[in-house]
């Protein structure tokens, strides 16, 4: 992949937006917990590119992830999972497995029935993996095999195999605005399409891994989580101790992408064998266990339908879509249609179908890929009808309050400087007028969509921090870095507030030890954390402050801090330095904690962004190139340029990869995932992934809290393939609306356009 971090474009746009945000009202300011920094204050580290402070640790192999934790007498676990896609146990012998030398211990689950291919039926642990593996086959168990389906079209078939005794189709979950048949009545252009999406993995770079250890009755347990309070307390209940006897770590992760919010049952069983068997137990999912295991994003089959004048004023949006949960919920696509554009008129339905696979799980940005994708598409067909521009479409019915400028008003939006930006970026004039142009074999063309997320933040993660005599500020707060920067962002915020440097700070995270902070999901963890951060570091500076200014003979009021020193405002050669400063606390450290505050009321906080992608379709063999991709986002303050390119890079590749490649493939006849290792489910080389050009709007929400920030982890992740789609129609003039746009559909596409 060809990187250029310099490449990045950063806007300092006034955060004074026209429009949107002179409608808050300055009376109803909320509790920020601190003073919003001073608009007028020059920032040093915060919106700068500061390099992960745990690079090095990582880029040697020092850092520590789940997989490294290795104890004395460790023993290796492995789980028996069901052969079969449903089908009752009718008896399981364990007995040969127990005896099998260098086996420790044998759990049955006791289950009466498994309902897919990996459902969990036994666990084992051994003084190595193998010998685990070896114990596995020779566990006996006599299946009843029940009829099954693993396919969403199967499964709503009348007379399917039924997945649930109460059906395979849920009740449909019903939002609605408007009057959606009168909406449609003022049209005077209708289209309705219908859209399908694949079932796609998380498929983080680390498995799911866990290391459990007793010491008498307290249980630690090394786990890759998103949150290792929720970890804790989940363990609470399926192991039944008290929380006070367990301690939940996670130091470094490679990646979560909502698959390791949620306790996995591997986790219990690792730790019910090391009970079992008095030493520590390791459990690490192969990478086939991760594919069909640990949960994906639910495959959706979507019925769109949009009403517009001809001045393109959006009259109404229908939207349907039934959603392959396998065996759990299939979640909703909806928001996106719900809140983007302006439109009064608005019926959702959203639908579960139940089928033999396992349960899905958040996935980055659960639903709204899905939703993105049909809700821009169809804008462009749109505004094809009507003979105007797809931009020009989304700016006529661009909104300042959510719902559909129904709402309540959006804090603060940025969506119209990405539209502008990223425009003028890809050169949007180029996009073909007439899509599917030209005589060449080799198609280009432009397309773009929006996005649109939360990621507001949460109130009450708690942090504590101490800075000692020697000038070292210690954080402590049980949030956690799942691969996303948050160690180095926290250290940022904290040396802006003391004015000292990242590598005097020392972060400490990713442990129950510390105090509580909620999962790294939801894009959630940077605006729920950091406010409540600098929160502390205000109040620490102001305790340092009070040591400072009799020795400076300044009141403490008057001083400031920079550049490693203490000064006076209006007198700069009244000085000490930050560490000699700190030689005078005379109590031990300074200390303080601090609880992030809830959010104001009265406001929708949300993130906007638009990605723009160029493609080139070769007609000839089906294949589908994107040749640039620019996103551009709005998320508040930006903390760390370059952990936001990291996200940015990262959704976007998801993204392509969403657009071009990967899908989970089922034998319908087997029940089985056959494509669970990663030479058959493709996902992007750097050879497929052309230059991403992030543009970073900086703006500061002015009410949403002390920093002004917002998430940036899921929106990249949201418009990215909705983008290459419409570019795909731009340049070879044929929808694709089954993901992934695999050359056999582009040409069986291009086949049916000629035929007319
Ligand atoms: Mo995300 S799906 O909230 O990790």
């Amino acid at each position: 992949m060809r990187r250029n971090f310099k490449n990045t474009k950063i806007l300092n746009i006034e955060t004074d937006y026209e429009g949107e945000v002179n409608n808050v009202n300055t009376a109803e300011v909320p509790e920020f917990n601190v003073n919003p920094i001073p608009k007028d204050k020059k920032l040093n580290i915060i919106n700068t590119k500061v390099s992960r402070i745990d690079g090095e640790e990582k880029v040697t192999g020092k850092a520590k992830y789940t997989m490294d934790i290795n104890l004395p007498g460790m023993l290796y676990a492995k789980i028996l999972r069901s052969p079969l896609p449903h089908a009752n146990i009718l008896n399981i012998d364990l007995s040969r497995a127990e005896k099998h030398p260098g086996v420790k211990a044998v759990l049955n689950l006791d289950k009466k029935v498994v309902s897919y291919i990996g459902d969990e039926i036994a666990g084992v642990a051994a003084t190595t993996e193998e010998i685990a593996e070896e114990a596995l086959e020779l566990i006996r168990v006599e299946y009843n095999k029940l009829p099954f389906t693993v396919d969403m079209d199967e499964a709503m078939e009348q007379g399917a195999p039924l997945v649930r005794t109460e059906g395979n189709i849920s009740e449909p979950r019903i939002r609605e605005r408007g009057d959606i048949e009168k909406g449609f009545k003022e049209a005077d252009v209708i289209v309705e399409s219908t859209f399908r999406t694949q079932v796609e993995v998380h498929n983080p770079a680390e498995v799911h891994c866990s290391v459990a250890k007793w010491d008498g009755e307290k249980l630690t347990v090394w786990e890759t989580t998103q949150g290792v309070h929720n970890a804790k307390s989940s363990l609470t209940k399926a192991l039944d101790i008290p929380e006070s006897n367990i301690k939940v770590i996670c130091h470094h992760m490679g990646g979560g992408f909502g698959g390791k919010i949620a306790l996995s049952v591997h986790t219990v069983i690792a730790a019910r064998l090391a009970r079992l068997a008095n030493s520590p137990v390791k459990v690490v999912l192969t990478r086939e266990e991760e594919s069909y295991c640990v949960g994906n994003r639910p495959a959706t089959f979507q019925t769109v339908k949009g009403g517009v004048k001809k001045d393109g004023t959006i009259t109404a949006f229908y939207y349907k879509s039934y959603n392959n949960g396998g065996l759990g919920g299939g979640g909703s696509n909806a928001a996106p249609i719900w809140d983007m554009y302006q439109c009064p008129n608005c019926y959702i339905e959203d639908i579960s179908v139940y089928t033999n696979t396992n349960s899905s799980r958040p996935m980055r940005a659960p639903g709204y890929p899905q939703g993105t994708f049909s809700l821009d598409a169809l804008i462009d067909e749109l505004a094809e009808k009507i003979n105007m521009d797809p931009l020009e479409l989304r700016m006529k019915n661009y909104t300042t309050k959510n719902r559909g400028d129904t709402g309540v008003p959006y804090s603060s939006k940025g969506l119209d400087k990405c539209y502008k930006l990223g425009a003028e970026a890809i050169g949007w004039n180029r996009r073909n007028k007439t899509p599917g142009i030209g005589k060449s074999p080799f198609k280009k063309g432009i397309g773009m969509a929006t996005q649109i997320w939360g990621g507001s933040g949460r109130h009450g993660t708690q942090i504590d921090m101490r800075l000692l005599r020697d000038g070292i500020l210690e954080l402590r707060c049980g949030t956690q870095d799942i691969g996303t920067g948050t160690y180095t962002i926290i250290a940022q915020v904290i040396a802006e507030e003391l004015g000292i440097d990242v590598k005097d700070i020392k972060v400490n995270i990713g442990d129950t030890d510390f105090p509580y902070s909620g999962v790294s999901g939801g894009s959630q963890t940077a605006a729920s954390v950091c406010p409540a951060i600098r929160a502390g570091a205000f109040d620490i500076k102001g305790k340092l402050f009070a040591i400072a200014g009799p020795l400076l003979g300044v009141n403490p009021e008057e001083l400031e801090v920079g550049d490693n020193k203490i000064f006076a405002k209006n007198d700069n050669s009244k000085s000490i330095s930050f560490k000699e400063a700190c030689k005078h606390i005379t109590e031990g450290m300074l200390t303080t904690n601090n609880t992030r505050v809830p959010n104001p009321e009265g406001y929708a906080f949300n993130s906007f962004g638009a990605h723009f992608a160029e493609v080139e379709v070769n007609t000839l063999t089906g294949q589908i190139k994107v040749l640039r991709h620019v996103a551009a986002h709005e998320f508040g303050r930006c903390i760390n340029l370059l952990t936001s390119e990291n996200q940015i890079d990262g959704g976007t590749i998801q993204g392509i990869s969403y657009a071009l490649f990967e899908e989970r493939i089922m034998d319908k006849q087997i029940g089985k995932m056959i494509n669970s290792n990663f030479y058959d489910y493709k996902i992007p080389t750097s050879m497929d992934v052309p230059k991403i050009e992030p543009i970073i709007i900086d703006s500061v929400d002015p009410v949403l809290n002390n920093l002004g920030m917002k998430g940036l982890g899921e929106p990249p992740r949201i418009p990215s393939h909705a983008a290459i789609v419409n570019a795909v129609y731009n340049a070879a003039g044929v929808w694709i609306r089954d993901l992934p746009m695999t050359p056999d559909k582009v040409l069986a596409a291009l086949e049916k356009g000629k035929e007319g």
